[in-house]
Protein backbone atom coordinates (compact mmCIF):
# COMPACT_ATOMS: atom_id res chain seq x y z
CA UNK A 1 0.00 0.00 0.00
CA UNK A 2 1.16 3.83 -0.25
CA UNK A 3 1.29 5.42 2.83
CA UNK A 4 2.22 8.99 3.67
CA UNK A 5 2.86 9.17 7.15
CA UNK A 6 2.54 13.75 8.15
CA UNK A 7 4.67 14.44 10.73
CA UNK A 8 8.06 12.73 11.32
CA UNK A 9 8.27 12.62 14.98
CA UNK A 10 8.43 10.07 17.40
CA UNK A 11 5.34 8.22 16.23
CA UNK A 12 5.43 9.31 12.43
CA UNK A 13 8.92 8.09 11.98
CA UNK A 14 8.57 4.73 13.84
CA UNK A 15 5.43 3.50 12.64
CA UNK A 16 6.38 4.98 9.06
CA UNK A 17 9.49 3.01 8.90
CA UNK A 18 7.91 -0.21 10.55
CA UNK A 19 5.07 -0.34 7.31
CA UNK A 20 7.97 0.04 5.03
CA UNK A 21 9.72 -3.01 7.07
CA UNK A 22 6.38 -4.66 6.50
CA UNK A 23 6.19 -4.29 2.62
CA UNK A 24 4.24 -0.98 2.31
CA UNK A 25 5.63 1.93 -0.01
CA UNK A 26 6.17 5.40 2.85
CA UNK A 27 7.06 8.90 2.03
CA UNK A 28 7.51 10.48 5.40
CA UNK A 29 6.72 14.20 5.18
CA UNK A 30 7.70 16.95 7.86
CA UNK A 31 7.94 20.78 7.65
CA UNK A 32 11.41 20.47 9.45
CA UNK A 33 13.46 20.57 6.59
CA UNK A 34 16.41 19.62 8.58
CA UNK A 35 14.67 16.77 9.74
CA UNK A 36 14.32 15.68 6.83
CA UNK A 37 17.65 16.63 4.82
CA UNK A 38 19.05 14.52 8.53
CA UNK A 39 17.03 11.67 7.55
CA UNK A 40 18.05 11.44 3.36
CA UNK A 41 21.50 11.26 4.69
CA UNK A 42 20.61 8.34 7.34
CA UNK A 43 21.20 10.33 10.76
CA UNK A 44 18.29 9.99 12.80
CA UNK A 45 16.82 12.75 14.66
CA UNK A 46 15.86 10.82 17.79
CA UNK A 47 16.94 8.72 20.19
CA UNK A 48 15.15 5.03 19.87
CA UNK A 49 17.00 1.73 19.98
CA UNK A 50 17.34 -0.21 16.65
CA UNK A 51 15.70 2.24 14.41
CA UNK A 52 18.69 3.34 12.62
CA UNK A 53 18.93 0.24 11.12
CA UNK A 54 15.73 -0.19 10.12
CA UNK A 55 15.84 3.29 8.72
CA UNK A 56 18.98 1.93 6.51
CA UNK A 57 17.16 -0.84 5.65
CA UNK A 58 14.52 0.34 3.76
CA UNK A 59 16.08 3.27 2.51
CA UNK A 60 18.14 1.19 0.90
CA UNK A 61 15.42 -1.31 -0.68
CA UNK A 62 13.16 2.32 -1.82
CA UNK A 63 10.42 1.36 0.25
CA UNK A 64 11.16 4.42 2.67
CA UNK A 65 11.13 8.15 1.30
CA UNK A 66 11.76 11.17 3.12
CA UNK A 67 9.96 14.48 1.93
CA UNK A 68 8.72 18.21 2.73
CA UNK A 69 6.86 18.64 0.28
CA UNK A 70 3.46 17.85 1.36
CA UNK A 71 1.16 18.06 -1.39
CA UNK A 72 3.00 15.90 -3.57
CA UNK A 73 3.44 13.14 -0.57
CA UNK A 74 -0.51 13.24 -0.45
CA UNK A 75 -0.91 12.90 -4.21
CA UNK A 76 1.26 9.82 -4.22
CA UNK A 77 -0.37 8.04 -1.65
CA UNK A 78 -3.75 6.36 -0.60
CA UNK A 79 -3.36 6.08 2.98
CA UNK A 80 -2.41 9.41 5.16
CA UNK A 81 -1.72 9.28 8.63
CA UNK A 82 -1.57 12.41 10.70
CA UNK A 83 1.25 12.10 13.16
CA UNK A 84 1.97 15.98 14.23
CA UNK A 85 1.84 17.04 17.67
CA UNK A 86 -0.95 17.98 20.06
CA UNK A 87 0.97 19.58 22.57
CA UNK A 88 -0.85 21.80 25.55
CA UNK A 89 -2.54 24.68 24.28
CA UNK A 90 -0.72 27.40 26.13
CA UNK A 91 -2.60 29.13 29.68
CA UNK A 92 -4.99 26.46 28.79
CA UNK A 93 -5.35 22.47 29.58
CA UNK A 94 -7.18 21.80 26.14
CA UNK A 95 -5.22 20.07 23.03
CA UNK A 96 -3.78 23.11 21.18
CA UNK A 97 -5.15 21.01 17.98
CA UNK A 98 -3.40 24.21 15.27
CA UNK A 99 -1.17 21.10 13.48
CA UNK A 100 -3.97 18.82 13.19
CA UNK A 101 -6.23 21.51 11.42
CA UNK A 102 -3.38 23.09 9.70
CA UNK A 103 -2.36 19.63 7.82
CA UNK A 104 -6.59 18.87 7.50
CA UNK A 105 -6.27 22.12 5.49
CA UNK A 106 -3.47 20.93 3.35
CA UNK A 107 -5.02 17.72 2.66
CA UNK A 108 -8.33 19.72 1.73
CA UNK A 109 -6.31 21.29 -1.02
CA UNK A 110 -4.68 18.15 -2.36
CA UNK A 111 -6.91 15.18 -2.80
CA UNK A 112 -6.88 14.26 -6.23
CA UNK A 113 -8.52 10.61 -5.77
CA UNK A 114 -10.05 8.98 -2.63
CA UNK A 115 -7.99 8.46 0.18
CA UNK A 116 -8.13 7.05 3.85
CA UNK A 117 -7.12 9.84 6.36
CA UNK A 118 -6.22 8.94 9.33
CA UNK A 119 -5.32 10.57 13.14
CA UNK A 120 -2.68 8.67 14.57
CA UNK A 121 -1.76 11.55 16.37
CA UNK A 122 -3.71 11.50 19.75
CA UNK A 123 -6.55 13.87 19.24
CA UNK A 124 -9.85 14.43 21.36
CA UNK A 125 -13.50 13.22 21.01
CA UNK A 126 -14.93 14.95 17.69
CA UNK A 127 -11.28 16.02 16.13
CA UNK A 128 -12.53 13.20 13.11
CA UNK A 129 -16.08 15.68 13.29
CA UNK A 130 -13.61 18.45 13.01
CA UNK A 131 -11.05 17.21 10.00
CA UNK A 132 -14.43 15.72 8.25
CA UNK A 133 -15.84 19.14 8.38
CA UNK A 134 -13.03 21.16 6.91
CA UNK A 135 -12.47 18.35 4.19
CA UNK A 136 -16.10 18.94 3.16
CA UNK A 137 -15.64 22.38 2.46
CA UNK A 138 -13.45 21.47 -0.85
CA UNK A 139 -14.29 17.74 -1.46
CA UNK A 140 -17.54 15.30 -2.33
CA UNK A 141 -17.77 12.73 0.10
CA UNK A 142 -16.40 10.19 -1.90
CA UNK A 143 -12.84 11.51 -1.39
CA UNK A 144 -12.25 10.52 1.54
CA UNK A 145 -12.75 8.43 4.96
CA UNK A 146 -11.66 9.96 8.16
CA UNK A 147 -10.64 7.05 11.11
CA UNK A 148 -9.22 7.17 14.37
CA UNK A 149 -6.07 4.53 14.48
CA UNK A 150 -4.13 6.18 17.86
CA UNK A 151 -0.52 4.64 18.76
CA UNK A 152 0.16 3.57 21.52
CA UNK A 153 3.75 2.78 21.12
CA UNK A 154 6.04 3.91 24.14
CA UNK A 155 9.52 5.91 23.18
CA UNK A 156 12.23 3.41 24.48
CA UNK A 157 10.72 0.28 23.20
CA UNK A 158 8.66 2.03 20.23
CA UNK A 159 9.69 -0.67 17.23
CA UNK A 160 8.63 -3.80 19.72
CA UNK A 161 5.35 -2.06 20.76
CA UNK A 162 4.97 -1.19 17.05
CA UNK A 163 5.32 -4.35 15.83
CA UNK A 164 3.98 -6.35 18.57
CA UNK A 165 0.87 -4.35 19.29
CA UNK A 166 -1.57 -5.54 22.43
CA UNK A 167 -4.51 -4.37 20.09
CA UNK A 168 -4.62 -2.15 17.35
CA UNK A 169 -7.64 0.53 17.72
CA UNK A 170 -9.90 1.43 14.22
CA UNK A 171 -12.47 3.80 14.48
CA UNK A 172 -14.14 4.60 11.48
CA UNK A 173 -17.73 4.88 10.60
CA UNK A 174 -17.60 2.48 7.42
CA UNK A 175 -16.77 -0.99 7.28
CA UNK A 176 -14.73 -0.61 3.87
CA UNK A 177 -11.90 1.53 5.14
CA UNK A 178 -12.31 -0.81 8.22
CA UNK A 179 -11.55 -3.78 5.81
CA UNK A 180 -8.68 -2.07 4.20
CA UNK A 181 -6.50 -0.88 7.41
CA UNK A 182 -6.72 -4.77 8.97
CA UNK A 183 -5.50 -5.77 5.61
CA UNK A 184 -2.75 -3.05 6.38
CA UNK A 185 -2.78 -4.22 9.80
CA UNK A 186 -2.65 -7.87 9.15
CA UNK A 187 0.84 -9.43 9.51
CA UNK A 188 0.78 -7.53 12.98
CA UNK A 189 -2.51 -9.24 13.40
CA UNK A 190 -0.99 -12.38 12.67
CA UNK A 191 1.62 -12.47 15.10
CA UNK A 192 -1.17 -11.95 17.71
CA UNK A 193 -2.15 -8.74 17.97
CA UNK A 194 -5.87 -8.06 18.89
CA UNK A 195 -7.88 -6.26 15.98
CA UNK A 196 -10.62 -3.37 17.57
CA UNK A 197 -12.78 -1.42 15.25
CA UNK A 198 -14.95 1.16 16.74
CA UNK A 199 -16.83 4.01 16.00
CA UNK A 200 -14.37 6.45 15.45
CA UNK A 201 -15.15 8.83 18.57
CA UNK A 202 -14.56 5.67 20.65
CA UNK A 203 -10.80 5.09 19.12
CA UNK A 204 -10.32 8.47 20.05
CA UNK A 205 -11.65 8.20 23.66
CA UNK A 206 -9.94 4.68 24.34
CA UNK A 207 -6.84 6.85 23.58
CA UNK A 208 -7.38 9.09 26.23
CA UNK A 209 -8.59 6.78 28.84
CA UNK A 210 -5.61 4.11 28.38
CA UNK A 211 -3.03 7.15 28.72
CA UNK A 212 -5.22 8.40 31.72
CA UNK A 213 -5.62 4.79 33.20
CA UNK A 214 -1.32 4.74 33.07
CA UNK A 215 -0.78 7.86 34.65
CA UNK A 216 -3.35 7.24 37.24
CA UNK A 217 -1.56 3.77 38.19
CA UNK A 218 1.27 5.45 38.61
CA UNK A 219 0.22 8.19 40.75
CA UNK A 220 -1.21 5.92 42.93
CA UNK A 221 1.51 4.01 43.38
CA UNK A 222 3.33 7.03 44.17
CA UNK A 223 0.84 8.52 47.03
CA UNK A 224 1.02 4.46 48.59
CA UNK A 225 4.80 4.68 49.07
CA UNK A 226 4.46 7.89 50.82
CA UNK A 227 2.55 6.20 53.32
CA UNK A 228 5.11 3.54 53.44
CA UNK A 229 7.56 5.96 54.35
CA UNK A 230 5.64 7.36 57.81
CA UNK A 231 4.83 3.33 58.21
CA UNK A 232 8.26 1.79 57.68
CA UNK A 233 7.30 -0.76 54.99
CA UNK A 234 9.41 -1.08 51.49
CA UNK A 235 7.13 -0.40 48.50
CA UNK A 236 8.61 -2.84 46.54
CA UNK A 237 6.78 -5.48 48.30
CA UNK A 238 3.54 -3.53 48.14
CA UNK A 239 4.09 -3.77 44.24
CA UNK A 240 4.88 -7.14 44.44
CA UNK A 241 2.01 -8.51 46.17
CA UNK A 242 -0.65 -5.56 44.56
CA UNK A 243 0.87 -6.63 41.05
CA UNK A 244 0.71 -10.31 41.17
CA UNK A 245 -3.34 -9.92 41.34
CA UNK A 246 -3.59 -10.35 37.52
CA UNK A 247 -6.86 -7.88 37.64
CA UNK A 248 -4.53 -5.04 38.52
CA UNK A 249 -0.70 -6.07 37.09
CA UNK A 250 2.47 -5.56 37.97
CA UNK A 251 3.33 -2.67 34.92
CA UNK A 252 3.01 1.41 36.07
CA UNK A 253 3.30 0.23 39.43
CA UNK A 254 6.93 1.43 41.03
CA UNK A 255 7.05 4.01 42.51
CA UNK A 256 9.47 7.45 41.34
CA UNK A 257 9.30 10.78 40.25
CA UNK A 258 6.40 12.51 38.98
CA UNK A 259 5.26 10.95 35.81
CA UNK A 260 6.77 13.27 32.99
CA UNK A 261 6.94 12.58 29.13
CA UNK A 262 5.71 13.31 26.02
CA UNK A 263 1.69 11.89 26.55
CA UNK A 264 0.74 11.72 30.19
CA UNK A 265 0.44 15.16 31.51
CA UNK A 266 -0.87 16.40 28.21
CA UNK A 267 -3.36 13.68 27.73
CA UNK A 268 -4.74 13.60 31.37
CA UNK A 269 -5.24 17.60 30.62
CA UNK A 270 -6.65 17.80 27.09
CA UNK A 271 -9.00 14.87 28.83
CA UNK A 272 -10.40 16.41 31.71
CA UNK A 273 -11.06 19.41 29.38
CA UNK A 274 -12.85 17.78 26.95
CA UNK A 275 -14.95 16.36 29.50
CA UNK A 276 -15.38 19.70 31.06
CA UNK A 277 -16.60 20.75 27.28
CA UNK A 278 -19.35 17.92 27.55
CA UNK A 279 -20.25 18.75 31.13
CA UNK A 280 -18.54 16.10 32.80
CA UNK A 281 -16.53 16.23 36.20
CA UNK A 282 -13.69 13.42 35.66
CA UNK A 283 -12.71 14.28 39.06
CA UNK A 284 -10.04 11.23 39.53
CA UNK A 285 -8.07 12.34 36.73
CA UNK A 286 -8.28 15.62 38.05
CA UNK A 287 -6.64 14.56 41.57
CA UNK A 288 -4.41 12.52 39.72
CA UNK A 289 -3.07 15.68 37.55
CA UNK A 290 -3.01 17.38 41.13
CA UNK A 291 -1.30 14.82 43.18
CA UNK A 292 1.56 14.49 40.04
CA UNK A 293 2.28 17.99 40.43
CA UNK A 294 3.05 18.05 44.06
CA UNK A 295 5.44 15.05 43.53
CA UNK A 296 8.09 17.05 42.29
CA UNK A 297 7.57 19.20 44.82
CA UNK A 298 7.46 16.39 47.31
CA UNK A 299 11.09 14.69 46.53
CA UNK A 300 12.55 18.18 46.14
CA UNK A 301 11.35 18.59 50.08
CA UNK A 302 13.50 15.22 50.10
CA UNK A 303 16.19 16.55 49.04
CA UNK A 304 16.45 19.55 50.88
CA UNK A 305 15.98 17.07 54.04
CA UNK A 306 18.69 15.14 53.13
CA UNK A 307 20.75 17.90 52.58
CA UNK A 308 19.80 19.55 56.23
CA UNK A 309 18.44 22.92 54.34
CA UNK A 310 21.69 24.02 53.03
CA UNK A 311 21.74 23.90 49.48
CA UNK A 312 23.71 26.68 48.36
CA UNK A 313 26.91 25.79 46.74
CA UNK A 314 25.99 22.19 47.07
CA UNK A 315 27.49 19.63 44.23
CA UNK A 316 24.37 17.88 42.92
CA UNK A 317 24.92 15.08 40.20
CA UNK A 318 21.58 13.55 38.68
CA UNK A 319 21.96 10.71 36.60
CA UNK A 320 19.93 10.71 34.55
CA UNK A 321 17.26 13.77 33.18
CA UNK A 322 15.31 12.04 30.84
CA UNK A 323 11.47 11.10 32.01
CA UNK A 324 12.48 7.53 31.38
CA UNK A 325 15.07 5.12 29.99
CA UNK A 326 15.99 4.60 26.44
CA UNK A 327 15.00 8.39 24.64
CA UNK A 328 16.22 11.37 24.87
CA UNK A 329 13.17 13.12 25.13
CA UNK A 330 12.71 15.99 27.68
CA UNK A 331 9.05 16.74 27.44
CA UNK A 332 7.69 17.39 30.66
CA UNK A 333 10.51 15.09 32.28
CA UNK A 334 10.33 15.83 36.45
CA UNK A 335 13.80 17.17 36.08
CA UNK A 336 12.96 19.98 34.07
CA UNK A 337 11.57 21.32 37.74
CA UNK A 338 14.07 19.66 40.05
CA UNK A 339 17.23 21.12 38.41
CA UNK A 340 16.04 24.60 37.89
CA UNK A 341 14.36 24.95 41.46
CA UNK A 342 17.93 23.75 43.00
CA UNK A 343 19.54 25.78 40.47
CA UNK A 344 17.91 28.96 42.04
CA UNK A 345 18.79 27.95 45.26
CA UNK A 346 22.50 27.81 44.90
CA UNK A 347 23.29 24.34 44.41
CA UNK A 348 26.34 23.63 41.30
CA UNK A 349 24.66 20.42 39.19
CA UNK A 350 25.87 18.31 36.99
CA UNK A 351 24.52 15.94 35.39
CA UNK A 352 25.30 12.46 33.39
CA UNK A 353 22.59 11.25 30.24
CA UNK A 354 23.48 8.59 28.24
CA UNK A 355 22.00 10.57 25.64
CA UNK A 356 24.03 13.46 26.27
CA UNK A 357 23.53 17.39 26.31
CA UNK A 358 19.86 18.74 27.06
CA UNK A 359 19.53 22.29 25.50
CA UNK A 360 17.11 22.25 28.59
CA UNK A 361 19.38 23.72 31.33
CA UNK A 362 22.01 25.69 29.04
CA UNK A 363 20.88 28.88 30.45
CA UNK A 364 21.50 27.97 33.93
CA UNK A 365 25.09 29.19 34.81
CA UNK A 366 25.61 26.45 37.54
CA UNK A 367 23.75 23.76 35.08
CA UNK A 368 26.99 21.68 33.06
CA UNK A 369 26.59 18.10 31.54
CA UNK A 370 28.98 15.96 32.29
CA UNK A 371 30.82 13.95 29.56
CA UNK A 372 30.91 10.63 31.59
CA UNK A 373 29.75 8.91 34.76
CA UNK A 374 32.68 9.07 36.52
CA UNK A 375 33.58 12.65 35.66
CA UNK A 376 29.73 13.31 36.65
CA UNK A 377 30.39 11.77 40.19
CA UNK A 378 33.42 13.55 40.96
CA UNK A 379 33.78 15.41 44.21
CA UNK A 380 29.81 15.69 45.10
CA UNK A 381 27.66 15.95 47.72
CA UNK A 382 24.93 14.21 46.84
CA UNK A 383 24.10 12.10 44.00
CA UNK A 384 20.56 11.88 42.76
CA UNK A 385 18.77 8.47 40.79
CA UNK A 386 16.58 10.48 38.13
CA UNK A 387 16.03 7.75 35.64
CA UNK A 388 16.39 4.14 35.59
CA UNK A 389 18.89 3.79 32.61
CA UNK A 390 20.30 0.27 32.66
CA UNK A 391 24.00 2.05 32.75
CA UNK A 392 22.99 3.24 36.69
CA UNK A 393 21.45 -0.33 37.68
CA UNK A 394 24.71 -1.87 39.01
CA UNK A 395 27.59 0.70 40.11
CA UNK A 396 30.04 -0.08 42.13
CA UNK A 397 29.36 3.63 44.38
CA UNK A 398 32.21 1.90 47.29
CA UNK A 399 34.67 2.22 44.33
CA UNK A 400 33.32 5.43 42.80
CA UNK A 401 32.16 7.70 45.74
CA UNK A 402 35.84 9.01 47.33
CA UNK A 403 34.23 11.32 49.66
CA UNK A 404 32.28 9.06 52.16
CA UNK A 405 29.86 11.76 53.19
CA UNK A 406 28.09 11.63 49.60
CA UNK A 407 24.70 10.71 49.75
CA UNK A 408 23.00 8.69 47.41
CA UNK A 409 19.09 9.95 46.68
CA UNK A 410 18.00 6.41 44.59
CA UNK A 411 14.44 8.03 42.93
CA UNK A 412 14.13 4.78 40.78
CA UNK A 413 14.79 2.32 43.93
CA UNK A 414 17.35 0.56 41.69
CA UNK A 415 19.64 -0.55 44.62
CA UNK A 416 18.95 -2.34 47.84
CA UNK A 417 18.81 -0.05 50.89
CA UNK A 418 20.56 -3.09 53.18
CA UNK A 419 22.90 -3.59 50.67
CA UNK A 420 24.18 0.03 50.91
CA UNK A 421 24.06 -0.02 54.32
CA UNK A 422 25.84 -2.92 54.25
CA UNK A 423 28.71 -0.56 52.57
CA UNK A 424 28.26 2.35 55.13
CA UNK A 425 26.74 4.17 52.35
CA UNK A 426 24.64 6.77 52.97
CA UNK A 427 21.51 6.17 50.93
CA UNK A 428 17.66 7.20 50.33
CA UNK A 429 15.13 5.83 48.24
CA UNK A 430 11.43 5.74 47.87
CA UNK A 431 8.57 4.74 49.89
CA UNK A 432 10.94 2.35 52.08
CA UNK A 433 10.81 3.75 55.57
CA UNK A 434 12.91 5.28 57.13
N1 LIG B 1 5.82 10.26 21.58
C1 LIG B 1 5.12 9.21 21.96
O1 LIG B 1 5.59 8.35 22.70
C2 LIG B 1 3.68 9.05 21.51
C3 LIG B 1 3.04 7.82 21.66
C4 LIG B 1 1.73 7.68 21.22
C5 LIG B 1 1.05 8.76 20.67
N2 LIG B 1 1.69 9.96 20.55
C6 LIG B 1 0.96 11.09 19.94
O2 LIG B 1 1.40 11.21 18.58
C7 LIG B 1 1.43 12.59 18.19
C8 LIG B 1 2.82 12.96 17.72
O3 LIG B 1 3.71 12.81 18.81
P1 LIG B 1 5.30 12.84 18.61
O4 LIG B 1 5.90 12.57 19.95
O5 LIG B 1 5.67 12.00 17.45
O6 LIG B 1 5.50 14.39 18.22
P2 LIG B 1 6.80 15.10 17.66
O7 LIG B 1 6.75 16.49 18.15
O8 LIG B 1 8.00 14.25 17.93
O9 LIG B 1 6.58 15.09 16.07
C9 LIG B 1 5.63 15.84 15.40
C10 LIG B 1 6.23 16.23 14.04
O10 LIG B 1 5.21 16.82 13.25
C11 LIG B 1 5.82 17.80 12.43
N3 LIG B 1 4.79 18.69 11.89
C12 LIG B 1 3.99 19.57 12.54
N4 LIG B 1 3.16 20.19 11.67
C13 LIG B 1 3.43 19.68 10.43
C14 LIG B 1 2.90 19.91 9.14
N5 LIG B 1 1.93 20.79 8.92
N6 LIG B 1 3.43 19.22 8.11
C15 LIG B 1 4.41 18.32 8.30
N7 LIG B 1 4.95 18.05 9.51
C16 LIG B 1 4.47 18.72 10.56
C17 LIG B 1 6.79 18.48 13.37
O11 LIG B 1 7.79 19.20 12.69
C18 LIG B 1 7.35 17.27 14.14
O12 LIG B 1 8.50 16.77 13.53
C19 LIG B 1 0.93 13.37 19.41
O13 LIG B 1 -0.44 13.58 19.30
C20 LIG B 1 1.23 12.43 20.58
O14 LIG B 1 0.36 12.64 21.67
C21 LIG B 1 2.98 10.13 20.95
Amino acid sequence: MKLCMIGTGYVGLVSGVCFSDLGNQVICVDKDLEKINKLQNGIIPIYEPGLDELVKRNIKNKRLTFSNDLKNSIKKSDIIFICVGTPTKKGSSRADLNQIYDVAKELSKSLNKFKIIITKSTVPVTTGDEIEKILSRKNSKNKYAVVSNPEFLREGEAIRDFVYPDRVVVGSNDKKTSKILKKLYSPLIAKGAKYVHTSRRAAELIKYASNAFLATKITFINEIANLCEKTNINIDDISIGMGLDQRIGSRFLRAGPAYGGSCFPKDTKAITSTADKFKTNLTVIKSVIKSNENRSKLLLKRVYEILNNKIKNKKISFLGVTFKANTDDMRDSSSLKMIPELSKKGAIIKYYDPTGFKKEFKNYKNVQCAKSLSICLEKTDLIIIHTEWNDFKSLDFSRLIKNKKTFIFDMRNLYSAEEMDKKKIKYFSVGRGS
